[in-house]
């Protein structure tokens, strides 16, 4: 769980709003909920010098001070590369300089890598892929500091059947996700499905960043956004300007029932349990034999949605619990039935 600069931010991300969005995260309870990474995004890179150390650019003048700060606030600080020569936005990447880069960034203190494919495709073939991968997680490790490696080639070559044995702690599974319903929906119901084998702990599927409170969905969809992730176990990173969030956005991100469905400790990802025209059942075992269970509407109009125990492979009576109401609806037998807004969800907690 974290944040990272891309969403929101883009190019104009700088040391300035790094620090405020670290101080941000703490002031406004997100550090609380469990947020811990703050990750810069492309764009900090600089030139290299005489001897071939990466320097970063004019925007982040001290890179070990700014690392320093955000462990001051008890957070962990993400940066971001490509095995090309180039990054996605153009910048110096580590090609050539892939263990001489992990020193770097360890004596900076960074604790997080999203290492980006880009412009190697220029000087790989793709099958050559998981190797080029497992050159930069050999010196993640070799470089004597815990570094979470975040893969990011946009789900090529089946990343989930490799990426882990090339040291990737998470990998994205799709290209870029947009703050646009249409976007987020197709990523997050259809394009993780079949999936799940491959997630658990220490090891992710990522769906991408959060789009939560950027502005271009509502605040039924941001949930919706919210719930899905959570079911799939997917990495929170917001992607969000944390300094200026509207409370309802706030209280999207911070809902500690929907968090704890996705940080649950069996490290189960979710799946669609039934489906019937616009609307999708999904469920998510967690530890101790609960279910959180998702009735999602994809549909422009309301419906009347039926979860039934047979589905989820449960039967007699089961204790429910509405997560985003934060309500008990009771001991329930055989189905749960509830009204469900277009592009809305009902998420609940399912308890022998
Ligand atoms: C790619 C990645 C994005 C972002 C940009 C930065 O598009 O998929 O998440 O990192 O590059 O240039």
């Amino acid at each position: 769980m974290g944040w990272n600069s891309w969403n929101k931010f883009a190019e104009k991300v700088d040391a300035k709003t790094v620090k405020e969005i670290a101080d941000a995260m703490v002031s406004n309870g997100m550090k609380d909920a469990g947020y811990v990474y703050v990750n810069i995004d492309d764009t900090w890179e600089g030139k290299r010098d005489a001897q071939g150390v990466l320097q970063p650019n004019e925007k982040f003048p001290d890179m070990k001070g700014l690392a320093d700060y955000v462990h001051s606030k008890g957070l962990k600080i993400g940066i971001y590369s490509s095995p090309g020569p180039q990054t996605c936005a153009g910048f110096e990447g580590s090609y050539q300089h892939e263990e001489q880069d992990a020193r770097t960034w360890a004596a900076w203190g960074i604790d997080y890598l999203k290492y980006d494919w880009c412009s190697a495709k220029t000087v790989y073939k793709e099958e050559e892929m998981p190797a080029v991968y497992k050159k930069m997680g050999d010196a993640l490790k070799a470089s004597g500091r815990p570094i979470v490696f975040s893969l990011c080639q946009y789900g090529l070559r089946k990343v989930w059947e490799w990426g882990a044995a090339s040291g990737g702690n998470l990998w994205r599974t799709t290209g870029d996700i947009e703050d646009v319903w249409k976007s987020m929906a197709t990523i997050g119901f259809d394009k993780q499905t079949g999936l799940e084998q491959y997630a658990g702990p220490g090891h992710w599927n990522d769906p991408d960043m959060l789009e939560i409170g950027n502005g271009n969905m509502d605040e039924v969809e941001y949930k919706t956004h919210m719930s899905l992730w959570a079911m799939l176990a997917a990495p929170l990173i917001a992607g969000n300007d944390l300094r200026s969030m509207a409370d309802e956005i706030k209280q999207i991100l911070t809902n500690r029932e929907v968090i704890a469905i996705d940080q649950d400790k069996l490290g189960k990802q979710g799946f669609r349990v039934s489906k019937e025209g616009r609307t999708e059942v999904w469920a998510k075992p967690l530890e101790g034999g609960d279910v959180a269970v998702a009735l999602f509407n994809r549909g422009d109009k309301a419906e009347l949605m039926i979860a039934t125990w047979a589905d989820l492979g449960l039967n007699g009576k089961h204790v429910v619990r509405d997560v985003w109401a934060h309500a008990d609806r009771g001991k329930i037998k055989d189905l749960f039935e509830a009204e469900v807004s277009s592009h809305g969800v009902v998420m609940l907690r399912v308890s022998k």
